[in-house]
Protein backbone atom coordinates (compact mmCIF):
# COMPACT_ATOMS: atom_id res chain seq x y z
CA UNK A 1 0.00 0.00 0.00
CA UNK A 2 1.13 3.40 -0.89
CA UNK A 3 1.81 5.50 2.15
CA UNK A 4 -0.73 7.81 3.61
CA UNK A 5 2.10 10.54 3.21
CA UNK A 6 5.47 10.15 2.11
CA UNK A 7 8.29 13.68 2.69
CA UNK A 8 10.98 13.29 0.78
CA UNK A 9 14.34 15.38 1.38
CA UNK A 10 12.54 18.49 1.70
CA UNK A 11 13.63 21.73 2.18
CA UNK A 12 13.40 25.50 2.84
CA UNK A 13 15.32 28.35 3.31
CA UNK A 14 13.82 31.11 4.34
CA UNK A 15 14.67 34.62 2.75
CA UNK A 16 15.59 36.86 6.61
CA UNK A 17 17.05 40.18 6.46
CA UNK A 18 15.33 43.67 5.05
CA UNK A 19 17.76 45.15 2.82
CA UNK A 20 20.37 41.74 2.29
CA UNK A 21 18.15 38.91 2.10
CA UNK A 22 19.65 35.77 2.87
CA UNK A 23 18.53 32.40 3.52
CA UNK A 24 17.83 31.07 6.49
CA UNK A 25 17.36 26.83 6.35
CA UNK A 26 14.27 26.24 8.68
CA UNK A 27 14.52 22.64 7.51
CA UNK A 28 16.86 20.54 6.32
CA UNK A 29 16.24 17.51 4.00
CA UNK A 30 13.61 15.99 5.55
CA UNK A 31 12.23 12.70 4.52
CA UNK A 32 9.66 10.33 6.38
CA UNK A 33 6.73 8.34 5.58
CA UNK A 34 3.43 7.76 7.52
CA UNK A 35 1.38 4.33 7.10
CA UNK A 36 -2.53 4.58 6.44
CA UNK A 37 -4.35 4.43 9.16
CA UNK A 38 -1.49 5.50 11.78
CA UNK A 39 -1.36 8.29 14.53
CA UNK A 40 1.68 10.48 13.75
CA UNK A 41 3.54 12.59 16.28
CA UNK A 42 5.68 15.30 15.10
CA UNK A 43 7.55 16.17 17.78
CA UNK A 44 9.94 18.55 18.04
CA UNK A 45 10.31 22.02 20.56
CA UNK A 46 9.30 25.34 19.23
CA UNK A 47 11.42 26.64 16.07
CA UNK A 48 12.31 23.15 15.02
CA UNK A 49 10.39 23.67 11.84
CA UNK A 50 7.12 21.53 12.33
CA UNK A 51 4.53 24.37 10.85
CA UNK A 52 6.75 25.24 8.51
CA UNK A 53 6.42 21.45 7.29
CA UNK A 54 2.67 21.26 7.81
CA UNK A 55 2.96 24.53 5.60
CA UNK A 56 4.43 22.67 3.04
CA UNK A 57 2.10 20.29 3.01
CA UNK A 58 -0.31 22.05 2.64
CA UNK A 59 1.35 23.94 -0.27
CA UNK A 60 0.59 27.28 1.96
CA UNK A 61 4.35 27.59 1.25
CA UNK A 62 7.00 25.87 -1.10
CA UNK A 63 10.00 24.08 -0.98
CA UNK A 64 13.34 25.07 -1.69
CA UNK A 65 13.99 21.76 -2.80
CA UNK A 66 12.61 18.15 -2.10
CA UNK A 67 8.71 17.28 -2.43
CA UNK A 68 6.10 15.10 -0.75
CA UNK A 69 2.94 13.42 -1.42
CA UNK A 70 -0.24 12.68 -0.07
CA UNK A 71 -1.97 9.29 -0.40
CA UNK A 72 0.60 8.30 -3.49
CA UNK A 73 -0.30 11.96 -5.09
CA UNK A 74 2.04 14.78 -5.27
CA UNK A 75 0.87 17.67 -2.75
CA UNK A 76 -1.47 20.35 -4.02
CA UNK A 77 -2.97 17.80 -6.52
CA UNK A 78 -6.89 18.82 -6.05
CA UNK A 79 -8.37 15.22 -5.61
CA UNK A 80 -5.94 15.20 -2.67
CA UNK A 81 -6.83 18.48 -1.49
CA UNK A 82 -10.42 17.11 -1.39
CA UNK A 83 -9.42 13.80 0.71
CA UNK A 84 -7.74 16.10 3.52
CA UNK A 85 -8.22 18.14 6.38
CA UNK A 86 -6.26 20.98 8.06
CA UNK A 87 -6.04 22.87 11.48
CA UNK A 88 -3.64 25.68 11.24
CA UNK A 89 -1.87 26.36 14.27
CA UNK A 90 -3.43 29.10 15.58
CA UNK A 91 -6.61 29.26 13.67
CA UNK A 92 -8.25 32.53 13.22
CA UNK A 93 -11.36 33.31 11.58
CA UNK A 94 -13.99 35.60 11.04
CA UNK A 95 -15.08 36.62 14.31
CA UNK A 96 -18.56 37.89 13.90
CA UNK A 97 -19.76 34.74 12.17
CA UNK A 98 -21.54 31.85 14.37
CA UNK A 99 -19.35 28.76 14.55
CA UNK A 100 -22.31 27.44 12.34
CA UNK A 101 -22.15 29.71 10.02
CA UNK A 102 -18.46 29.57 9.81
CA UNK A 103 -18.75 25.79 9.08
CA UNK A 104 -21.33 26.68 6.58
CA UNK A 105 -19.53 28.70 5.09
CA UNK A 106 -16.36 26.18 4.62
CA UNK A 107 -18.86 23.70 3.54
CA UNK A 108 -19.67 25.65 0.93
CA UNK A 109 -16.51 26.05 0.10
CA UNK A 110 -16.31 22.65 -0.30
CA UNK A 111 -19.10 21.92 -2.71
CA UNK A 112 -21.56 20.26 -0.45
CA UNK A 113 -24.87 20.76 -0.27
CA UNK A 114 -27.27 22.99 2.14
CA UNK A 115 -28.91 19.29 2.76
CA UNK A 116 -25.67 17.72 3.24
CA UNK A 117 -24.00 20.50 5.24
CA UNK A 118 -27.55 20.52 7.31
CA UNK A 119 -26.81 17.14 8.80
CA UNK A 120 -23.52 17.35 9.44
CA UNK A 121 -22.75 20.22 11.27
CA UNK A 122 -24.12 20.20 13.88
CA UNK A 123 -22.95 16.56 14.89
CA UNK A 124 -19.64 17.87 14.19
CA UNK A 125 -20.04 20.95 16.45
CA UNK A 126 -21.54 18.32 19.30
CA UNK A 127 -18.41 15.84 18.51
CA UNK A 128 -15.84 18.32 19.53
CA UNK A 129 -17.83 19.99 22.35
CA UNK A 130 -18.98 23.55 21.06
CA UNK A 131 -22.64 22.03 20.14
CA UNK A 132 -24.44 23.95 23.24
CA UNK A 133 -22.42 27.36 21.93
CA UNK A 134 -22.82 26.77 17.64
CA UNK A 135 -25.06 30.32 17.52
CA UNK A 136 -22.99 32.23 19.56
CA UNK A 137 -20.53 34.70 17.68
CA UNK A 138 -16.71 33.57 17.80
CA UNK A 139 -15.55 36.23 18.98
CA UNK A 140 -17.27 35.36 22.36
CA UNK A 141 -15.52 32.36 22.33
CA UNK A 142 -12.60 31.44 24.43
CA UNK A 143 -8.85 29.92 22.66
CA UNK A 144 -9.68 26.64 23.47
CA UNK A 145 -13.40 27.11 22.05
CA UNK A 146 -11.67 28.33 19.03
CA UNK A 147 -9.21 25.31 18.71
CA UNK A 148 -12.69 23.05 18.81
CA UNK A 149 -13.82 24.84 15.62
CA UNK A 150 -10.62 24.63 14.28
CA UNK A 151 -10.92 20.91 14.68
CA UNK A 152 -14.27 20.34 13.04
CA UNK A 153 -13.45 22.97 10.28
CA UNK A 154 -10.95 20.38 9.66
CA UNK A 155 -13.08 17.25 9.74
CA UNK A 156 -16.01 19.04 7.97
CA UNK A 157 -15.25 16.97 4.26
CA UNK A 158 -14.88 13.42 5.94
CA UNK A 159 -10.48 13.82 5.64
CA UNK A 160 -8.81 10.44 5.13
CA UNK A 161 -5.75 12.30 6.08
CA UNK A 162 -5.75 14.76 8.99
CA UNK A 163 -2.92 17.35 9.48
CA UNK A 164 -3.02 19.36 13.36
CA UNK A 165 -0.98 21.60 13.69
CA UNK A 166 -0.57 21.68 17.75
CA UNK A 167 -4.10 20.34 18.10
CA UNK A 168 -3.72 20.50 22.21
CA UNK A 169 -2.45 23.83 22.40
CA UNK A 170 -4.39 26.80 24.75
CA UNK A 171 -6.68 23.72 25.71
CA UNK A 172 -7.04 22.73 29.31
CA UNK A 173 -6.92 19.42 30.75
CA UNK A 174 -10.25 18.40 29.84
CA UNK A 175 -9.97 19.97 26.52
CA UNK A 176 -6.68 17.77 26.00
CA UNK A 177 -8.77 14.72 27.07
CA UNK A 178 -11.32 15.47 24.41
CA UNK A 179 -9.12 15.89 21.77
CA UNK A 180 -7.09 12.87 22.57
CA UNK A 181 -10.19 10.95 22.11
CA UNK A 182 -10.87 12.64 19.20
CA UNK A 183 -8.11 11.58 17.61
CA UNK A 184 -8.36 7.71 18.61
CA UNK A 185 -11.66 7.90 17.10
CA UNK A 186 -10.52 8.98 13.89
CA UNK A 187 -8.07 6.08 14.19
CA UNK A 188 -10.66 3.40 14.66
CA UNK A 189 -12.13 4.83 11.84
CA UNK A 190 -9.09 4.13 9.73
CA UNK A 191 -7.86 7.75 9.23
CA UNK A 192 -4.34 8.92 8.88
CA UNK A 193 -3.63 11.32 11.59
CA UNK A 194 0.01 13.62 11.17
CA UNK A 195 -0.14 15.71 14.61
CA UNK A 196 2.74 18.19 15.77
CA UNK A 197 3.12 19.33 19.17
CA UNK A 198 6.31 20.35 21.66
CA UNK A 199 4.37 18.24 24.46
CA UNK A 200 5.59 15.26 24.63
CA UNK A 201 2.62 13.43 26.65
CA UNK A 202 0.42 14.14 23.78
CA UNK A 203 2.26 11.53 22.05
CA UNK A 204 2.77 9.28 24.63
CA UNK A 205 -0.66 8.90 24.84
CA UNK A 206 -1.45 8.73 21.26
CA UNK A 207 1.02 7.70 18.76
CA UNK A 208 1.93 4.81 16.93
CA UNK A 209 4.85 6.14 15.71
CA UNK A 210 6.63 9.55 15.91
CA UNK A 211 9.36 11.73 14.29
CA UNK A 212 11.52 14.05 16.22
CA UNK A 213 12.84 17.14 15.12
CA UNK A 214 14.83 19.57 16.16
CA UNK A 215 16.94 23.08 14.34
CA UNK A 216 14.82 21.62 11.00
CA UNK A 217 16.53 18.13 10.79
CA UNK A 218 14.78 14.69 11.88
CA UNK A 219 16.95 13.70 14.29
CA UNK A 220 15.01 10.32 15.53
CA UNK A 221 12.04 8.54 13.89
CA UNK A 222 10.23 4.88 14.87
CA UNK A 223 7.42 3.31 17.09
CA UNK A 224 7.04 4.83 20.74
CA UNK A 225 7.75 1.36 22.50
CA UNK A 226 11.05 0.93 20.45
CA UNK A 227 12.42 4.51 21.07
CA UNK A 228 11.86 3.79 24.65
CA UNK A 229 12.39 0.35 25.16
CA UNK A 230 15.88 1.13 24.20
CA UNK A 231 16.14 3.76 27.53
CA UNK A 232 15.13 0.95 29.95
CA UNK A 233 17.15 2.13 33.16
CA UNK A 234 16.53 -0.45 35.17
CA UNK A 235 13.55 -1.76 37.58
CA UNK A 236 11.45 -0.41 40.43
CA UNK A 237 9.72 -3.02 43.34
CA UNK A 238 7.80 -1.95 45.91
CA UNK A 239 7.37 -4.35 48.53
CA UNK A 240 5.83 -4.34 51.91
CA UNK A 241 6.01 -6.45 55.40
CA UNK A 242 9.99 -6.44 54.89
CA UNK A 243 12.27 -6.09 58.23
CA UNK A 244 15.01 -4.16 57.61
CA UNK A 245 17.63 -6.82 57.75
CA UNK A 246 16.37 -8.13 54.96
CA UNK A 247 16.89 -5.00 52.98
CA UNK A 248 20.16 -4.55 54.13
CA UNK A 249 21.10 -8.23 52.85
CA UNK A 250 20.59 -7.06 49.39
CA UNK A 251 23.31 -5.11 49.32
CA UNK A 252 25.00 -3.61 46.35
CA UNK A 253 22.37 -5.73 44.40
CA UNK A 254 19.91 -2.62 44.76
CA UNK A 255 21.01 0.70 43.48
CA UNK A 256 18.58 3.13 45.75
CA UNK A 257 16.11 1.99 48.72
CA UNK A 258 13.57 4.22 50.02
CA UNK A 259 11.45 3.41 52.93
CA UNK A 260 7.80 4.90 52.16
CA UNK A 261 6.49 3.27 55.55
CA UNK A 262 7.51 0.90 58.09
CA UNK A 263 8.05 -2.54 55.99
CA UNK A 264 7.48 -1.19 52.95
CA UNK A 265 9.99 0.09 50.46
CA UNK A 266 10.73 1.19 47.28
CA UNK A 267 13.92 -0.71 45.57
CA UNK A 268 15.70 0.37 42.71
CA UNK A 269 17.64 -2.23 40.87
CA UNK A 270 20.23 -1.57 38.00
CA UNK A 271 19.01 -1.92 34.06
CA UNK A 272 21.28 -5.06 34.05
CA UNK A 273 19.42 -6.93 36.72
CA UNK A 274 17.09 -9.87 36.61
CA UNK A 275 14.48 -9.08 39.37
CA UNK A 276 12.98 -12.28 39.23
CA UNK A 277 15.50 -13.75 41.28
CA UNK A 278 15.31 -10.73 43.75
CA UNK A 279 11.39 -11.08 43.97
CA UNK A 280 11.97 -14.85 44.60
CA UNK A 281 14.32 -14.25 47.04
CA UNK A 282 12.26 -11.19 49.15
CA UNK A 283 9.22 -13.35 48.76
CA UNK A 284 10.79 -16.70 50.30
CA UNK A 285 11.76 -14.62 53.43
CA UNK A 286 8.13 -13.34 54.13
CA UNK A 287 7.95 -9.91 51.97
CA UNK A 288 5.22 -9.26 49.71
CA UNK A 289 5.64 -8.20 46.68
CA UNK A 290 3.13 -4.73 45.86
CA UNK A 291 4.27 -4.26 42.04
CA UNK A 292 7.42 -4.26 40.00
CA UNK A 293 7.60 -1.63 37.06
CA UNK A 294 10.37 -0.71 34.42
CA UNK A 295 12.00 1.97 35.16
CA UNK A 296 11.88 3.62 31.45
CA UNK A 297 13.37 7.46 30.55
CA UNK A 298 10.36 9.15 29.50
CA UNK A 299 10.24 10.74 26.21
CA UNK A 300 10.87 13.97 27.29
CA UNK A 301 14.30 12.51 28.89
CA UNK A 302 15.23 11.12 25.41
CA UNK A 303 14.09 14.16 23.76
CA UNK A 304 16.10 16.64 25.88
CA UNK A 305 19.15 14.62 25.21
CA UNK A 306 19.10 14.53 21.78
CA UNK A 307 17.98 17.83 20.89
CA UNK A 308 20.90 18.61 23.10
CA UNK A 309 22.88 16.59 21.28
CA UNK A 310 22.16 18.64 18.37
CA UNK A 311 22.48 21.77 19.93
CA UNK A 312 19.17 22.98 19.68
CA UNK A 313 18.13 24.18 23.22
CA UNK A 314 15.59 22.03 24.51
CA UNK A 315 15.72 22.86 27.89
CA UNK A 316 14.87 26.19 27.85
CA UNK A 317 12.05 25.22 24.94
CA UNK A 318 10.27 22.67 27.36
CA UNK A 319 10.96 25.00 30.60
CA UNK A 320 7.41 26.59 30.34
CA UNK A 321 5.45 23.14 29.33
CA UNK A 322 3.27 23.32 32.18
CA UNK A 323 1.36 26.01 30.62
CA UNK A 324 2.60 25.48 26.98
CA UNK A 325 1.25 28.34 24.43
CA UNK A 326 1.83 28.23 20.87
N1 LIG B 1 8.22 33.29 7.30
C1 LIG B 1 9.38 33.07 7.92
N2 LIG B 1 10.48 33.79 7.64
C2 LIG B 1 11.67 33.56 8.24
N3 LIG B 1 11.86 32.61 9.18
C3 LIG B 1 10.81 31.85 9.52
C4 LIG B 1 9.52 32.04 8.92
N4 LIG B 1 8.66 31.10 9.45
C5 LIG B 1 9.37 30.40 10.34
N5 LIG B 1 10.67 30.82 10.38
C6 LIG B 1 11.76 30.27 11.20
O1 LIG B 1 11.91 28.90 10.83
C7 LIG B 1 12.17 28.11 11.99
C8 LIG B 1 11.11 27.02 12.10
O2 LIG B 1 9.86 27.62 12.42
P1 LIG B 1 8.52 26.78 12.58
O3 LIG B 1 8.37 25.87 11.43
O4 LIG B 1 7.42 27.75 12.82
O5 LIG B 1 8.84 25.94 13.89
P2 LIG B 1 7.87 25.12 14.90
O6 LIG B 1 6.49 25.07 14.29
O7 LIG B 1 8.51 23.79 15.05
O8 LIG B 1 7.86 25.88 16.19
C9 LIG B 1 12.19 29.05 13.17
O9 LIG B 1 13.53 29.37 13.45
C10 LIG B 1 11.41 30.24 12.68
O10 LIG B 1 11.85 31.41 13.31
MG1 LIG C 1 4.71 25.66 15.04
Amino acid sequence: MAPAIRIDALTKDYAVGFWRKRPYRALDRLSLEVAPGEVFGFLGPNGAGKTTTLKLLMQLIFPTTGRAEILGRPVGDVAVRRRIGFLPENPYFYDNLTAEELLHYFGELFGQSAADRRARIPALLDRVGVGAERRLQLRKFSKGMIQRVGIAQALLNDPDVVFLDEPMSGLDPLGRRDVRSLILSLRDQGRTVFFSSHILSDAEALCSRVGIVAGGRLVASGRLSELLAFETRGWELVISDARPELIERLGARVSRTIEIAPGRYTLELPGDAAPEQLVAELTTAGARLVSVNPLRATLEDFFVRHVTETGAGARAAFADESHARP
